[in-house]
């Protein structure tokens, strides 16, 4: 648990609340945490779920891994420490997102147990999904779009998730797809009918 470093900090109410804001958007706030390997469709399936949930009218963002590491988190790499951090500034991030009344979904590889864990304790009303997008490192490797699996097996990219650095699956995931053998729309029917049981969003 990381300490809290600054004092003389006292939390400041603003008047609008998230219920407010959820009212004025039509729907709930909200966080879709996609969690797999490299290459394991995380990316894909977000972007899928953002075009199915803003033609409905939602208000979406997409946290994406590739993409904070060239702002937000530009100054972490790979070890254990700065995947920690890296996950605990995007979850922190992400609630944010989540009070504002948007659909957020995060597509972070985010292998370590206790860090999504971490993440999914800032929700403290439950609006956090899990989503395992499970994919055999072997797929992963054929698929290998941006050819850094070939760099990791060759020992260019240390530390490689999958390859040199572990993986940690996700034990009760509210939804587990294995995008090996389901094609990208079912996954995201899949998505939209949990979230539809669920009543985060309206039923379909
Ligand atoms: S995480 O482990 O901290 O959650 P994150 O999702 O932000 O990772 O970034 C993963 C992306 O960084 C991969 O898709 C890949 O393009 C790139 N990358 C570069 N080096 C590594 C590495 N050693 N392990 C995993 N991904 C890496």
């Amino acid at each position: 648990m990381l300490q809290q470093k600054a004092t003389n900090v006292y939390w400041h109410h603003g008047a609008i609340t998230r219920t407010d804001r959820e009212r004025l958007n039509g729907h709930r706030g909200f966080t879709v945490w996609f969690t797999g390997l490299s290459a394991a469709g995380k990316s894909t399936l977000a972007v899928a779920m953002e075009e199915a949930l803003f033609e409905r009218g939602y208000h979406t963002y997409i946290l994406d891994g590739d993409n904070i590491r060239h702002g937000l988190n530009k100054n972490l790499g790979f070890s254990p420490e700065d995947r920690e951090e890296n996950i605990r500034r995007i979850g922190e991030v992400a609630k944010l997102f989540s009070d504002c009344g948007i659909i957020t979904m995060t597509a972070f590889i985010s292998p370590y147990r206790q860090d999504r864990q971490t993440a999914r304790s800032l929700f403290d009303d439950h609006s956090f999904i899990e989503v395992f997008v499970d994919c055999p490192v072997e797929v992963c490797e054929q698929r290998d779009p941006k050819g850094i699996y070939t760099k990791a097996r060759q020992g260019i990219i240390p530390s490689f998730t999958g390859i040199s650095a572990p993986y940690e699956p996700p034990e009760n995931p509210e939804i587990h797809l294995r995008t090996d053998q389901m094609p990208l729309a079912e996954c995201v029917s899949i998505i939209l009918e949990y979230l539809g049981k669920q009543k985060f969003i309206p039923s379909l």
